[in-house]
């Protein structure tokens, strides 16, 4: 058994960024400045998007986005059962009203179809979540919004290196939100981005997102002299600090070759379990590209000799964390109570709930961690031990 516990979802951290943070603790600015600017550019760049803003979460920036459409009381906004709270939480805190749907069984993505049965009157916006790094089906999805007049605000916690059929993703609704939380594929600790082409989105979300102050008043204590702002709206706390941004300017650089790592990682997966009793991942879509955020496994308690709760506290015994990616929204108290949701009514999102497990995919995983999991995996789901 390995000696040391692998922790899931750990991120790689190099020199570059350890060397840059310390910089920017030794220049003394610390909140959004400069790197803040930097690291907007260089994922503006990445994602070849207008606009991209740094905020302090991908949950601010999913609220912010809520706001920037003018979301109302009332307006509903259509999510799918299959995600992280986050999601749900960001509409409700704009005020308007999640409309939940099932998801596809194959992908965990949000069924067209099903969005199309949830459409009303009230609906404003669809909130697709490109789940695991999967890119939803945003053919169908965009045809919805152009039929029904609605806006598109993609949850691309999972997906800064998702395409569909050669669109980025967070580049094909109105906007998009990327997170660079820790367990994330690039990271800075906490935080996200805002991606967007569109004008109105990225001046409002500017100002929500500093307290609503007038543009730039981060600059206020610049070196160029106090500079006075004014209030125009009541904003949110949500700027990235630099402290953080010296961090993923550099991650960002690494993208594309931590995606390589994780797709070796991916693919030494789908060898090692072809046989074993259990579902992996659907494969790849043609002609888009998936993040590799996510590598899940479906234990169906019928044909492996354990339960998914089983198979965690196994590998934990053998020193290997593991992640489930989600349990259902309806089975969470408080949505029951606020929207009477009930997870049979999403049947798809509650047998993925209750039969998914997320093993170890980062760009950080060495070739010898990469075997003690396959190894674990293995053992535990052919003796049930
Ligand atoms: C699908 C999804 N949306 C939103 C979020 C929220 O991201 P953050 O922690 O950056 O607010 C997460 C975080 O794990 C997520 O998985």
């Amino acid at each position: 058994m390995r000696k040391n516990y692998l922790v899931f979802g750990q991120p790689l951290i190099e020199e570059a960024e350890i060397e840059e943070v310390v910089k920017c603790m030794r220049s003394s600015w610390l909140g959004t400045g400069p790197k803040v600017l930097a690291f907007e550019k260089l994922v503006a760049d990445y994602k070849g998007v207008k606009h991209a803003v740094a905020v302090n979460s991908c949950t601010a920036g999913l609220h912010l986005s809520c706001l920037a459409l003018n979301l109302k009381p009332g307006d509903e906004v259509i999510v799918p059962a299959m995600t992280f709270c986050a999601t749900i939480n960001s509409v409700i805190h704009a005020g308007a009203k999640p409309v939940l749907v099932d998801v596809e069984p194959d992908t965990f993505n949000m069924n067209p179809e099903e969005v199309r049965k949830k459409i009303s009157i009230k609906t404003k916006a669809i909130l697709p979540v490109h789940f695991a790094g999967r890119a939803c089906n945003m053919h169908e999805l965009s045809a919805l919004a152009v039929e029904h007049d609605l806006r598109i605000i993609e949850d691309c916690a999972h997906a800064i290196e998702t395409e569909y059929q050669g669109q980025k993703a967070g580049t094909i609704g109105d906007c998009g939100v990327l997170s660079f939380y820790s367990t994330k594929n690039i990271i800075t600790g906490e935080g996200g981005m805002l991606l967007t082409n569109n004008e109105e989105i990225v001046t409002r979300v500017r100002m929500l997102a500093l307290h609503g102050m007038s543009q730039d008043a981060w600059r206020r204590f610049s070196d160029d002299g106090y500079k006075h702002y004014e209030v125009e709206e009541v904003g949110y706390k949500y700027n990235m600090m630099d402290l953080q941004a010296a961090i993923g300017m550099h991650q960002i650089n690494r993208v594309d070759s931590y995606w390589q790592r994780r797709m070796t990682v991916w693919q030494k997966y789908n060898a090692a379990f072809a046989d074993l009793p259990v579902r992996l991942p659907a494969k790849f879509e043609h002609k888009s590209r998936h993040a590799l955020h996510l590598y899940t496994l479906i234990i169906d308690e019928s044909k492996s000799k354990v339960t998914r709760d089983q198979f965690m506290t196994a590998l934990h015994r053998r020193n290997i964390g593991t992640g489930v990616h989600y349990r259902t929204i309806p089975v969470h108290p408080v949505y029951q109570r606020q929207f009477g949701w009930r997870p049979e009514d999403y049947p798809v999102a509650d047998a993925i709930g209750r039969g998914t497990v997320s093993i170890p995919l980062s760009a950080k995983l060495s070739d010898e961690d990469v075997a003690d999991v396959i190894t674990a995996v293995r053992e535990v789901l052919l003796t049930g031990k």
